[in-house]
């Protein structure tokens, strides 16, 4: 028995030397030291040995198993040594290799200068609120005095849903909402979307966006809401901007006017981007109704307040020289890409 355990050893460990995979090792493994294997079927043949020779051979078997158990883990550790090599070299990463170029998006051009409307605002000492898209008859109009046989609320120009409940037209009730739900001194902007039953056209849009402005605390006058303007004005188009105030109707501020700023392109001469007018209009605003500051709880012996409602898309089309609003909604991203 001692030739054929040698005979095994011999044979085994040759066979683990030339081995050429983890595989083939397995199969080794098996074909030896498993249950039916080589190894096994001679220590089972041990019965038929001299109790003196037993122990000799068992041990023996064993030093035989321990040496085969070896070769296999140092061979089966060399193999995957050599396979991770082997990948290594095959995966090996270009750092030099120009990367794929990744696209980052840009922000839209209204967003941009939403952006920068806030930040002077809330350096000012405002704070943003916001109010529904679906409003009532009642937040929309009735409560900033717009009246049933009021024209803002003709047919056209409205998006009923139905007889109480509109798309706001406006950013405007949310001074509404805001008054009756804080106490002065109020200072808020409320950016957001407002739809007109409109065509699109260079000008036109039945969904834009305006900016709304309400301040209210005691002693508010018409020189505050010029210098905030102004001051807002200067902020957003630079220092040498000038501005002029219009009077102006609108039903929720008495007294009213608009804002113009004076033209970039002819500094008031008259030209294609103002259509000759020398100013641009940017705003309507104007000092809080006392019936609307009534109706937004406040009481109006006591405090006074302005308001103002700014065109989004309009100083954005001012800010970039664009003549056709259409741009800013048809998000093509050869134009968007300018920004
Ligand atoms: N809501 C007005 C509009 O849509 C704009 C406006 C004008 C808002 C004067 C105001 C304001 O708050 O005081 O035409």
């Amino acid at each position: 028995m001692r030739e054929e355990l040698q005979k095994i050893e011999n044979e085994t460990l040759a066979a683990v030397q030339s081995a050429e995979s983890i595989k083939a090792l397995e199969e080794l493994k098996v074909r030896f030291l498993g249950k039916k294997g080589v190894l096994t079927l001679i220590l089972k043949k041990m019965g038929g040995l001299s109790p003196e020779e037993r122990p000799v051979i068992g041990k023996l078997a064993n030093e035989t198993r321990f040496k085969i158990e070896s070769a296999i883990a140092a061979k089966s550790f060399e193999l995957e040594k050599a396979a991770l090599n082997q990948s290594l070299i095959a995966e090996k990463i270009d750092v030099t290799m120009p990367g794929k170029p990744f696209k980052l998006g840009k922000k839209h051009p209204l967003s941009k200068v939403l952006d920068e409307v806030k930040e002077i605002f809330l350096g000012m000492g405002y704070s943003i609120a916001e109010g529904p898209e679906i409003e009532t008859d009642y937040y929309n109009f009735e409560s900033l005095n717009i009246p049933r046989n009021h024209p803002a609320r003709d047919i056209q120009d409205t998006f009923y849903i139905d007889e109480n409940v509109v798309l706001r037209t406006q950013t405007s009730p949310v001074q509404m909402r805001y008054m009756q739900s804080n106490k002065p001194p109020i200072r808020i902007i409320a950016p957001g979307r407002v739809y007109r039953s409109d065509n699109v056209d260079a000008t036109h849009s039945p969904l834009f966006h305006q900016i709304e402005g309400l301040v209210v605390d005691t002693g508010i006058r018409m020189s505050d809401l010029k210098g905030s303007l102004e001051t807002f004005a200067k902020r957003l188009y630079g220092g040498e901007a000038q501005v002029r105030f219009r009077p102006h109707h609108f039903p929720f501020t008495e007294p009213s006017c608009e804002m113009d700023v004076m033209c970039f392109s002819c500094h008031g001469e008259g030209c294609r981007l103002c259509k000759g007018e020398g100013w641009i209009e940017i705003l309507g605003a104007g000092m809080v109704h006392p019936a609307v500051l009534e109706n937004g709880g406040v009481d109006s012996e006591k405090y006074s307040g302005f308001a103002f409602g700014i065109g989004l898309e309009r100083i954005t089309m001012r800010r970039y020289n664009l003549d056709d609003m259409r741009l800013l909604f048809e998000n093509d991203v050869r134009f968007l890409e300018q920004f």
